[in-house]
């Protein structure tokens, strides 16, 4: 990451610094397969490997927070087989998560609704949460049945139950933020949807207020570190005003 150690010269307009949380759709693992003549399954399977890799370079640049979109709530319609393929990925990449988040210096957070989920991918959320506590690494929140609509509902449900139990009487932006899932987290900085796509599938709606943008084409298990480096130069290049003047 030399770009951020470089000096300012004179004249060159303010940088914006490395993000702080990055939040990333991981789309075109299908496209990714049907190229290679392979099942959709095995583009998942790969753009899993490559989340754990992304996940890692995240840590070693310094990125506090990287949110991953994995399932959404409208995902349940797809086949069965690749429905069943992708939790299978979940339960493993949780099940991995109990040994390596330590050594790894990697929390890892679920974000979504887990109700629909087995029993023991509950209590492996449960559990990766415990031991995320006392880890001071990258964050990595895995989005799993969510959407950014039903998270706004849910919130809302909460907070309606907070006013009848006389708890509440006003609503503010804070007190919404509260009652999401990234409550305890800043918004996204950047939202990379690589897989050519330039739409957010309901992907963090309320975060994304002031999140800066980066599509490109390269497929999901293709976009590796370089590409990384070339949304985050992206990033470093635009300028932030926040509603403000600059
Ligand atoms: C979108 O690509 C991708 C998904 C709906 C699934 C993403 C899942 C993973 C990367 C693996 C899950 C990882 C964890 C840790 C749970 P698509 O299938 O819509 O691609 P296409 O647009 O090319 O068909």
């Amino acid at each position: 990451m030399e770009l951020f150690k470089k000096k300012k010269t004179a004249g060159e307009p303010e940088r914006t610094g490395l993000p702080r949380h990055i939040a990333i759709i991981m789309d075109g693992n299908g496209r990714w397969a049907k190229k290679r003549g392979l099942p959709r399954t095995a583009g998942h399977a790969a753009g899993a490997e490559n989340f754990r890799k992304i996940a890692r370079y995240c840590r070693d640049v310094g990125i506090e927070y990287l949110t991953v979109y994995a399932f959404s709530t409208e995902n349940w319609s797809r086949p069965d087989d690749e429905v069943n393929a992708i939790l299978g990925i979940l339960e493993n990449y949780l099940e991995e998560a109990m040994e390596r988040m330590r050594k790894e210096n990697i929390r890892v957070k679920f974000f979504g609704n887990p109700a629909r989920l087995s029993p023991k991918i509950q209590e492996l959320i449960k559990k990766a949460d415990e031991i995320s506590r006392d880890i001071t690494g990258c964050q990595v929140n895995v989005c799993f049945n969510y959407g950014a609509r039903d998270e706004m509902v849910r919130a809302m449900q909460t907070y309606a139950e907070e006013v009848k139990a006389g708890r509440a009487n006003d609503i503010t932006e804070a007190d919404v933020n509260r009652y999401l899932y990234s409550a305890d987290i800043p918004d996204p900085d950047l939202i990379i949807r690589p897989g050519g796509e330039c739409r957010l599938s309901n992907f963090l709606l309320w975060q994304c207020a002031y999140a800066e943008f980066y599509f490109c084409d390269t497929y999901w298990p293709d976009f590796d570190e370089a590409e990384l480096d070339k949304a985050l130069e992206a990033f470093s290049g635009r300028q932030r005003r926040f509603g403000k003047v600059k």
